[in-house]
């Protein structure tokens, strides 16, 4: 399959992320059918679609039609052979259950046609958990969002066992093809790559409140308006290379490197020197060293633009 043979799309589940999903493919101009298990559900689905656009309108994203236009664009169903049969590229967005996953992708492979791509948005689990019984193996992957869906650009794309690596790269062109950034991932890992990594920060915050270390209204003010300031310009790989640690001296960098491969992190002395290696030479590990002056200048007029919207956001 081709991407431009993906004509229609169906969603399955009309929750959280369902409806969002399905906006953002009525937004891209795919006609959508979203399902889900009663009319009540749907109506709301469609209820909250329209208080997304009209969000979209008075923030100025899209004009009035457009968002007209898009909200045409998606029909909604309880009938799931009706969505199976019309849907050439199906994303499921139902409760986060392994057993429910498993019924549903097993149902979609038998009612679908044989080329349908059939993607889930599960938060944790692996194609390995639940869709071992689908025949179309080559044709599954996971494409995870992140909420709000119609919002957030980036999302995870991962394959399982059988993915073939045109379902794969057709994955990840929709993605872009619908205004999101695809991330990579190059094997199965329960929670992916970014839940992992919020779960990390999350585990570690729930440890110091409960030692009593802040308040979590001081753990979460802290997050925001440090770490979580800085996060639009800088992840975990940029963040020490565009701090400067790499022009430490010496015995500090390598006091740092033994805290890092301390227990409680977990870390071998072996991963850390993997990283840590071109800061011994004088080198960021992540970012080109001939764009280190740049980089930081064009982080702090970043910062300086989202401060400036802090303090206008704290006049009003
Ligand atoms: N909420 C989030 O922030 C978030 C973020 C990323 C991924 N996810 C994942 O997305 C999925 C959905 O999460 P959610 O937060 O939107 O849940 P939700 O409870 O808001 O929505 C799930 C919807 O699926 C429907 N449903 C359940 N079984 C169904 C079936 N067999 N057929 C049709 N519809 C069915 C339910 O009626 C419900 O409306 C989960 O796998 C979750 O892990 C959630």
């Amino acid at each position: 399959m081709e991407i431009e043979d993906i004509k229609n799309v169906g969603v399955v589940g009309a929750g959280t992320m369902g409806h969002g999903i399905a906006l953002n493919f009525a937004l891209a101009g795919y006609p959508v059918i979203l399902c889900d298990i009663n009319d009540d559900i749907l109506n709301n689905a469609l209820k909250n679609v329209q208080k997304a656009l009209w969000l979209f309108v008075e923030e100025k994203l899209i004009e009035k039609a457009e968002a007209e236009k898009a909200a045409g664009n998606i029909s909604v169903t309880v009938d799931l052979e009706e969505l199976s049969r019309k849907s050439d590229f199906i994303t499921e967005a139902i409760v986060e259950r392994s057993e429910d996953k498993r019924q549903l992708f097993n149902r979609l492979d038998s009612n679908c046609p044989p080329e349908t791509i059939l993607a889930s948005n599960t938060s944790w689990l692996i194609l390995s958990d639940f869709a071992s019984d689908v025949k179309r193996q080559d044709k599954i992957v996971i494409t995870h969002y992140f909420a709000p869906p119609h919002i957030v650009p980036g999302v995870e794309v991962c394959g399982g066992p059988g993915t073939s690596p045109e379902t794969y790269d057709l994955a990840c062109r929709l993605m872009e093809k619908t205004g999101k950034i695809p991330i990579r991932l190059r094997k199965e890992r329960t929670g992916h790559v970014i839940n992992r990594l919020q779960d990390a920060m999350r585990h570690e915050a729930n440890i110091l409140w409960a030692e009593g270390v802040a308040s979590a209204e001081d753990i979460e003010l802290g997050i925001v308006t440090t770490c979580g300031f800085r996060m639009p310009f800088e992840g975990s790989m940029k963040h020490f290379d565009i701090a400067g640690m790499w022009r430490w001296p010496k015995d500090v960098l390598e006091n740092y490197a033994e805290k890092e491969a301390n227990e409680s992190w977990g870390l071998s002395a072996e991963l850390v020197s993997k990283t840590r290696s071109r800061y011994a030479e004088g080198r960021p590990w992540f970012m080109d060293p001939d764009q280190y002056e740049n980089e930081v200048e064009k982080r702090d007029r970043d910062l300086i633009r989202r401060l400036k919207a802090l303090y206008r956001n704290k006049k009003e």
